[in-house]
């Protein structure tokens, strides 16, 4: 384990087996229709990597750039679009990747964003949701872990831009966020 990690909340080989089930459900939900896959970055990379390798069907995969946390363990409450340029969705079927979803910000802006965009339809699916009370009233389509409202890093999720490459989720040492405080 990770020097900084205090403890693994769920480990590699638990991820691992939700994937197949996420990703059965996934193409069950979107049976045979064409979708684009937007993945919200950088903290849904490692998932939407693992997730769309058990999809074995033609799609598309486009990234949007958002940022909520501005390297905190807090949501800044601002939900910032950082691309010049949004994918193409008018007409289209996407499958949006995010992460986690704690305040649900972050999913509501860019689900209206999509939608703005002339998207079709938006199915969403995120790792992990954190069980707590919202700041926009949004739960995602497919879930892969409800967890408490923690702090975590590992699989994609960041602390002031580290522990990404972590292969599990974890929480982090309190001496850790407080001594970069
Ligand atoms: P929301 O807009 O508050 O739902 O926050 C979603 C975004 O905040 C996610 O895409 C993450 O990037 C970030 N985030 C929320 N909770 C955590 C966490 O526990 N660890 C790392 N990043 C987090
Ligand atoms: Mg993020």
């Amino acid at each position: 384990m990770h020097q900084d990690i205090a403890r693994v909340l769920i480990d590699e080989e638990v991820i691992e087996k939700r994937l197949d089930i996420i990703a059965d459900r996934i193409l069950e939900e979107f049976s045979g229709r064409q979708f684009v896959v937007i993945v919200i970055l950088k903290g849904a990379l490692v998932f939407t990597a693992d997730v769309l390798r058990r999809m074995p069907i033609p799609l598309e995969i486009e990234c949007i750039n958002v940022a909520s946390y501005h390297g905190e363990t807090k949501s800044s409450g601002r939900v910032d679009f950082l691309d010049a340029k949004l994918p193409l969705v008018e007409g289209r079927s996407v499958l949006l990747i995010d992460d986690i979803l704690d305040t649900g910000r972050t999913l509501v802006a860019v689900e209206e964003k999509l939608r703005e965009q002339g998207a079709q339809m938006v199915k969403s699916c995120v790792l992990l949701s954190k069980d707590k009370e919202r700041a926009a009233e949004v739960e995602a389509d497919h879930v892969g872990f409800h967890i408490g409202d923690e702090f975590v890093v590992g699989y994609g999720l960041d602390y002031k831009g580290l522990y990404r490459n972590l292969p599990y989720i974890g929480i982090l040492k309190s001496e850790i966020v407080e001594a970069s405080r």
